[in-house]
């Protein structure tokens, strides 16, 4: 949902802005530009319609020279994708350009208050009031204006400012949107994701809501809303570059999907050094729980459900997080409010769990961005361990939290008498063995990838699933949706009958998920209604069942778990399925069209 950057130091800085801008490609990418002080003390503004590479060729040959500047990548809100509505925008005199991700709720209020005061807007976007008001209320310097125009904004930002008449400062503010500070030695930068400027620096600030940066190349000072001085000590990290690297793969996605055997192994190992989480001291204060969450989160959640009720025994809703947040749940202190998040930014998904906590109930998060908004604001967090996910598609961070909901029901039995120490170390061994299976199951590339060229034009998709892999249907259909453009349904197969069973004819492949669970004879009498019907039947199964054989047009054989961990190993092979359609169509598979990585607005 846009991503900013800014630099000040002694490199020239279109380079750094164009480096930290791809890496941020992935949340937003409508429109990109960047504002820079040249050497004589002129802002430079440049901006294109597309992507950085359209940028990078808008930029070829004009030899911009400076050591400040500021960046931004685009996914549109107010204003179509246009140069005028693309950031950094400016005041109306020349000295002040800003990036902005998030949204000024008041804009149009603002907006009317400056036209009425003679000002002139080039574009529909609401960031361009913030400078206009910078310029209108301009008061000795940069800083002590920005800390009175920051209390006329309302809604969610993180704001990049430079001016000319500071020009050796970068002036930064947030409130709901996400801004880490780099700290380099005579060189510092801001970004909306670590990435961003991760080959220059390892060591970061976060700034929270509410809070000013004023950032040169030798000091960051951080301020509150009421301009008085903050402490804040850096942290360390331990990624090196090669996390924001496709490293030889051809996608981000590709690259991520392969990289589950470790995910996982990172994953547990993490959530097993982390067992005296405070969380498991309180379990028996709750007597119900709601999972909130969007997209593939929100599919992680519906499995969860299975795994909570089952080994926790607490009565678990799952809903949309923006259902949930305008509907009126029986919510108290004895709720326990689940937000599952890979970003920690969903808007969504952040202001239900906020909404909650002031209804008196607890939030545990499950969230992979140490530090994100999500996991400051929960009163218990469990991380999984991912690194960064920059495919658009979420693959890695899906299977991650599967295996954290499951520790956490499986743990939370074990603290509250459900599950005897014996059932949990069986657990473990099961778990141990997982990230083995991901790796046979992913040796079925080859065979996913013909199945995929065979089926890559088809138009319509249908995916089934029972139980704990009803879910995993969803998910198939969500990625096959978001990074090929084929219309895709995930469907309980034993609703099928119900209505959707009309759709099935020749033409209409059908994804059955068919683990050889304690329901595998139901989803087998399923696939024999889709076989009934001519339907064309892609299984992906751990059985030898000789029937299920005969009635597949497809097969694709999964590693056997345990049948409550079969939702982690099924999903590879949709994964991949989706993935080589949308290549072999020649779709932009890690930045598919009108998506985002993190959706920061509602
Ligand atoms: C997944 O492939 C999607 N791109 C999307 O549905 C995503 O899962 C959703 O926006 C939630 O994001 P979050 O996990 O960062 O909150």
């Amino acid at each position: 949902m846009c991503g900013i950057v800014g630099y000040v130091g002694s490199r020239e800085v279109v380079p750094v802005l164009i480096h930290g801008l791809m890496r941020l490609e992935y949340r937003g990418y409508d429109s990109a530009g960047i504002a820079i002080i040249d050497e004589t003390g002129n802002l430079i503004i440049e901006k294109a319609v597309g992507k950085i590479k359209d940028l990078t060729e808008h930029l070829w040959g004009k030899n911009i020279k400076g050591h400040i500047g500021i960046g931004h990548t685009r996914w549109a809100t107010h204003g179509p994708p246009t140069v005028e509505n693309a950031h950094p925008h400016k005041s109306r005199d020349n000295s002040i350009a800003l990036v902005h991700n998030g949204i000024v709720e008041n804009y149009v209020q603002l907006k009317e208050d400056l036209i009425s005061k003679g000002y002139k807007f080039s574009s529909q976007t609401d960031t361009e009031v913030i400078a206009h008001l910078i310029e209108e209320e301009w008061d000795e310097n940069l800083l002590k204006t920005v800390l009175k125009v920051a209390k006329k904004l309302k809604g969610a930002y993180a704001v990049g400012i430079i001016s000319t008449k500071e020009p050796d400062k970068i002036v930064a503010l947030r409130k709901g949107s996400p801004l880490v500070i780099g700290i380099g030695e005579g060189e510092n930068f801001i970004a909306s994701d670590i990435p961003a400027v991760l080959e220059y620096t390892n060591k970061f600030i976060t700034l929270n809501d509410d809070e000013i940066a004023v950032i040169t190349k030798d000091s960051v000072d951080i301020y509150n809303i009421d301009g008085e001085k903050l402490e804040r000590e850096p942290f360390t990290v331990n990624w090196d570059i090669s996390v924001a690297e496709k490293e030889g793969y051809k996608h981000f996605m590709l690259k991520e999907i392969h990289q589950q055997p470790k995910s996982l192994t990172d994953t547990i190992s993490g959530f097993l050094s982390n067992l005296d989480n405070p969380v498991f001291d309180n379990l028996n204060k709750f007597n119900k729980l709601y999972i909130i969450a969007c997209g593939t989160s929100f599919h992680a959640g519906l499995v969860g459900k299975f795994w909570i009720e089952k080994f926790l025994k607490i009565p678990v809703i799952v809903d949309y997080a923006s259902e949930f947040r305008y509907r009126e749940s029986p919510i108290d202190e004895k709720t326990l409010i689940l937000a599952i998040s890979q970003s920690g930014e969903t808007a969504d998904t952040r202001f239900a769990a906020i909404d909650s906590q002031k209804k008196g109930a607890k939030v545990l998060s499950i969230v992979n961005v140490v530090g994100s908004s999500l996991s400051r604001e929960s009163d218990y967090v469990l991380y999984t361990y991912c690194g960064p996910e920059i495919g658009v598609a979420a693959t890695k961070t899906y299977t991650a939290q599967l295996i954290t909901l499951f520790l956490f029901a499986v743990y939370g039995g074990l603290k509250r008498g459900f599950i005897s120490q014996r059932e949990f170390e069986d657990f473990r061994h099961h778990l141990s063995i997982l990230p083995k299976a991901i790796e046979e199951t992913l040796k079925w590339e080859d065979k996913i990838k013909d199945i995929a060229y065979k089926y890559q034009n088809v138009k319509d998709f249908l995916f089934l699933g029972r139980g704990l892999n009803y879910p995993t249907a969803l998910e198939g259909a969500l990625k096959l949706k978001e990074i090929s453009y084929i219309h895709a349904e995930g469907y309980p197969a034993g609703e099928m009958k119900h209505g959707p069973i009309a759709l099935i004819d020749e033409n209409m492949p059908v994804v059955c998920i068919a683990p050889e669970d304690e329901i595998f004879e139901k989803m087998l009498s399923n696939i024999q209604e889709v076989k009934a019907r001519k339907g064309i039947v892609i299984t992906v199964t751990d059985s030898d069942n000789s029937e299920l054989e005969k009635l597949s047009d497809e097969i694709v054989k999964v590693e056997k778990v345990s049948s409550q961990l079969s939702p982690i190993v099924n999903i590879l092979p949709l994964q991949l399925l989706s993935y080589y359609i949308a290549t072999f169509l020649g779709k932009d598979v890690d930045q598919p069209r009108n998506l985002a990585k993190t959706v920061t607005v509602e």
